[in-house]
Parts: structure tokens; sequence; C-alpha cells
């Protein structure tokens, strides 16, 4: 069945490979036989990634790439490229109406399932399992290029671990660095073996922004290397809910379980003391060693720009497994649109929506902008907001809050009921008449940065250190400054409705 507008009954996939058959059915999925170039320089995939995501396009399975190891395998391209096929992958179509499941389970952990360890021979991830020596990522794994990037990259996996002194399980969406073929951004070159076995990850753990990050540093801090399974193209709830910030220590799957109302099946890794999804298309299973660091680039960042130079810690892998003919998605960041974008702006609106609401009552939404810009919209306005600099409590609110995003929010704008905040034009136009710059403004130096953000000071590994803030009051200023306020003059929708029905033959 086909989720309708607002079910509130999510949909448990087993796999990526339902999520499909879905789209496919609903003629948001396409096949295409026509030959692409996905090799490095050559390729056609970035101008193809901004043809369809800018006209919110279908999802794409390209049966015919030509890059590394792509021979007859299907390449997924663009799954989530709509606020619509994001909700989809939680069983909703509206896009407000995923985001309250996702900050509603998110709140309440009572509705959250615990991951249940299946039989190996129940795994479809275990179909093929190769190890030790017989691991070679330049023939076994597809390598695939987008626009000016030096290497290929792997942006479809989940990197599970567990922190080495408490031994909670982390699941985070993060990208890697593949080896083979790639250039290096200083006109050097990389030693063979990188390409056979090893990855840079992009596991920001110097200083640790992510929670990857919080258990390298510990593992280097006591002079282990850390171990890591890596899951690719899975049920698409669990990689919703590895790209939310849920707090640390605190077990993404249970929540990824919560959110697709049933438990996710796991299976025991190979070689490393970890368990895994058992319905991925891949896994990879090896260790991050901290202490080799490697330069790559370019890389073509969410924020749209490249990034030249960054230093890396490399995943060495020691085992793969896999589905007999897996499923390979591609996918790049860049100026959005872009296919994961609203898959990764999904989680950050949930994951300050749920703090906000918690403590917040007058919190109605908040709309995260593709460039990250936040906007706060009240469910009261003038005199019935609780205090007159209401609008600022609520700004610094979105800087103290839970989740890995909010504190980094460069800009926060915060709306009345009457604004919608995914209509700029209209949130424009309050600040325009609703906010005077002086009063209404908050700025703050040396805030947690965007960590991509290239206005910002750079940290020894490469990102941004610290980031001035600003906060936006687009609030009526009752009883602040005014007794009262302008009635807004709009049309009433009803007489729109009907003065379009009467003049419909002409206009
Ligand atoms: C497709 C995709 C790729 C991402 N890549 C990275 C990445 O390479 N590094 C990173 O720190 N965060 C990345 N993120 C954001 C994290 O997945 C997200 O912040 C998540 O909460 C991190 O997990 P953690 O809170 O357990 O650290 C990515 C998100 C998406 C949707």
């Amino acid at each position: 069945m086909l989720p309708t507008a607002h079910t509130g009954v999510p949909m448990a996939f087993k796999d990526m490979r339902e999520f499909l058959a879905l789209l496919e059915k609903d003629g948001q999925l396409k096949q295409v036989d026509v030959p692409l170039d996905g090799r490095r320089e050559t390729n056609e995939l970035q101008a193809l990634m901004h043809h369809v995501c800018s006209q919110d396009g279908p999802a794409l399975m390209l049966n015919k790439v030509d890059a590394i190891n792509t021979e007859g395998v299907p390449i997924l391209f663009n799954p989530f490229g709509t606020r619509e096929r994001t909700a989809m992958t939680i069983g909703f179509r509206d896009w407000r109406a995923a985001k309250l499941h996702h900050s509603e389970v998110l709140a309440d952990p009572a509705r959250w399932h615990a991951p249940k360890v299946i039989d190996k021979a129940g795994a479809p991830c275990k179909e093929v399992i190769i190890r030790g020596d017989e691991v070679s990522l330049d023939k076994q794994l597809p390598h695939v290029w987008f626009g000016k990037e030096g290497p290929a990259y792997i942006t479809n996996a989940m990197t599970f671990s567990k922190d080495p002194e408490t031994g909670g399980r982390n699941c985070g969406w993060y990208r890697f660095t593949q080896f083979l073929d790639a250039t290096h951004p200083q006109g050097g070159s990389y030693k063979p073996e990188r390409a056979k076995t090893d990855l840079a990850a992009f596991y920001w753990w110097n200083p640790p922004f992510s929670d990857i990050g919080r258990h390298t540093f510990k593992a280097s801090q006591m002079g282990k290397r850390l171990e890591v399974a890596i899951a690719g193209v899975c049920d698409p709830a669990l990689h919703l809910a590895s790209a939310t910030g849920v707090p640390y220590n605190v077990d993404e799957t249970a929540f990824a379980g919560g959110l697709r109302g049933s438990p996710v099946e796991m299976v025991r890794c190979e070689t490393v003391d970890l368990e895994v999804p058992a319905h991925a298309e891949w896994v990879l299973e090896g260790e991050v060693c901290s202490d080799e660091i490697e330069t790559i680039g370019w890389h073509s960042n969410p924020v749209g720009y490249y990034d030249r130079v960054q230093a890396l810690p490399i995943v060495r892998i020691k085992c793969l497994t896999r589905r007999r003919k897996p499923i390979w998605h591609a996918t790049m960041e860049m100026v959005p649109p872009f296919d994961h974008n609203y898959m990764a702006l999904l989680p950050v609106e949930g994951e300050v929506l749920s703090d906000l609401r918690k403590k917040i009552p007058e919190v109605h939404d908040v709309a995260v902008t593709p460039n990250m810009c936040y906007v706060v919209q009240l469910s009261v306005d003038g005199w019935r907001k609780p205090h007159p600099n209401f609008g600022k409590y609520v700004i610094h609110a979105v800087w103290g809050s839970a989740g890995r995003w909010g504190r980094t929010a460069k800009l926060v704008i915060v709306v009345g009921p009457d604004v919608d905040p995914y209509d700029l034009k209209q949130v424009e136009w309050a600040m325009m008449t609703r906010w005077q710059p002086a009063k209404d403004s908050i700025v703050q130096p040396d805030g947690i940065p965007m960590i991509l953000d290239p206005s910002c000071e750079k940290s020894a590994q490469f990102g941004a250190f610290r980031s001035d803030q600003m906060g936006i009051d687009a609030t009526i200023k009752i009883p602040e400054r005014f007794t009262e306020y302008p009635e807004v003059s709009q049309a009433d929708p009803a007489a729109v409705a009907a003065v379009a029905k009467k003049l419909a033959g002409i206009l």
C-alpha cells in the first residue's frame, strides 16, 4: 500500500530494495539503460544530478555507468531527491508529517525498538565473504566520480562503532575517499596498498565534531585502533536515523526501530566485535588508523564548494561481505539541490524541533533551508508571546538545543504563526516589517561553526573552528514597542478561490 498524506503509521522497509520497489510502482524510479560516463574528469554525473534535482526529478537506476568496477552493477541515483521521497522513507508523503513523526519519536525513547540480532544464514549481506589477503577494494568496489572531485567517494554507507570505554554503540552516516585512480591535491601520489585496503574517512576527530570523532579520539588517547563496520545501502529509515544526532551513547539503530515501528535486523560481523544491518547490500569491516592521516582532495561539499585539501584518518579494511548482486548508490554534494540534501535536512529539523518543543510549547515548527538558515515559527505573536524578549530566548534555545547541528546555526530567524517558515519571501516580508536590526538581533562571536563553512577560521584537521552567529527576532513587537500593530492587508484564501472559480474560463 502506498503511504497517504499522513497515515500516522510508520512503514517498515526490510531493505533499500523494498523502498525502491515502492518508488518504481509509484512512477518515481526510472530504469536508465543509456550509457553514462562516471570517470574522473570526464564524468557526466554532476550535470545529471543538477538536471534531475533542479526539477524535482525521479530516482534513477543507471544500468550502464562506465566507471571502475561498475560493469553489471546497477547504480542507484537520486533516490532521496525530493521532500516527498525523503518523507516516504518512513511511510509518509507529506514533509511536515514525516518531520513531526521523526521529532516525536526522537523525543520518546519508549517508542523505540532495540535491534534484533539474527543468524548469519538469514542475512543477505553475507552471501559473499572476502577476508584478509583476498580483500582488494580496487577490484571489488565500484569507483564512481562526480564533477571535478579528485577521488571517487563512498557516500552511501553508515559506520557502526562502539565507545572504547562504555561499549555504547554509534551509527552515523559519514563519507569516505577511495584511492584507486585518485588525484593527489598537492601533486603527490598514494602508495599502491592504499587502493587495495584503505579508505580515508570523514571522521572529524581533531576536534571531535561527530560521535565517530569522539570514538576515534578516545581510542587514540587509549593507544588503540577503533574497530568499525561500514554498511552500505540499507533500509532508508536506518539511513535517516544514522543522519540524526541522537544523544551521545544512545543507539541510533533503536531509534530507527522507532521510526519504522519495528526492530532493525542485525547480524554479527566476521572480524570485528560489532553488528551490522543484515539486509545491507554490502559491508566493510576494519579499523580506524588515526595514527595514519592522509591528504585528499578535491572534495565537493554540501555547502557548494570544492574543499581542495583535507587531512583525514585512514580506515583499513580486513573483510568485505556483500550480496551476490549488490546495488551501489552513488551521490554527490554540491550547490543545493542535490540527491540527499533533504535526507540530511529532515533529521536536522527533527533534532531541533524535538528539543525545542519539549521545553517551549509556543514553538510550532522549525524549517532549515538547504543552505542551513534556521527559521523557527511560533504559534503566538505580539502580546500573546510570554515575554517581550521571547524571540531572543528562542534564538538562544536553538543555539543550546540538543543534536549536532542547532548549536552551529549561523543564522536563526524567529517568525510568528502567519509566516510560512518554508517561504523565504514571507520570511523576508516579516523581517522587513517587524524587525529592527540593532534592537531585535543578537550577534555573537565565537560560536560553534558549521564545519564546512568556508568563511570561518580553520582548525588543524581542516574544518571550520569558530563562527560568528546571528539571530533575528522577526516577531511583532507588542508590547515592547507598540500597543497595536497595523492589520495585514492580504486576501482571504476562500475569497481568492471563489474569484478564481468565477473567472476560470478567462484567466
Ligand atoms: C549522505 C550524508 C553524508 C554525510 N557525511 C558526513 C560526513 O562525511 N561526516 C560527518 O561528520 N557528517 C556527515 N553527515 C552528517 C551526519 O551523518 C549526521 O550529523 C549524523 O548525526 C552523525 O552521526 P553522529 O551524530 O552519531 O556523529 C552526512 C549526512 C548525510 C545524509
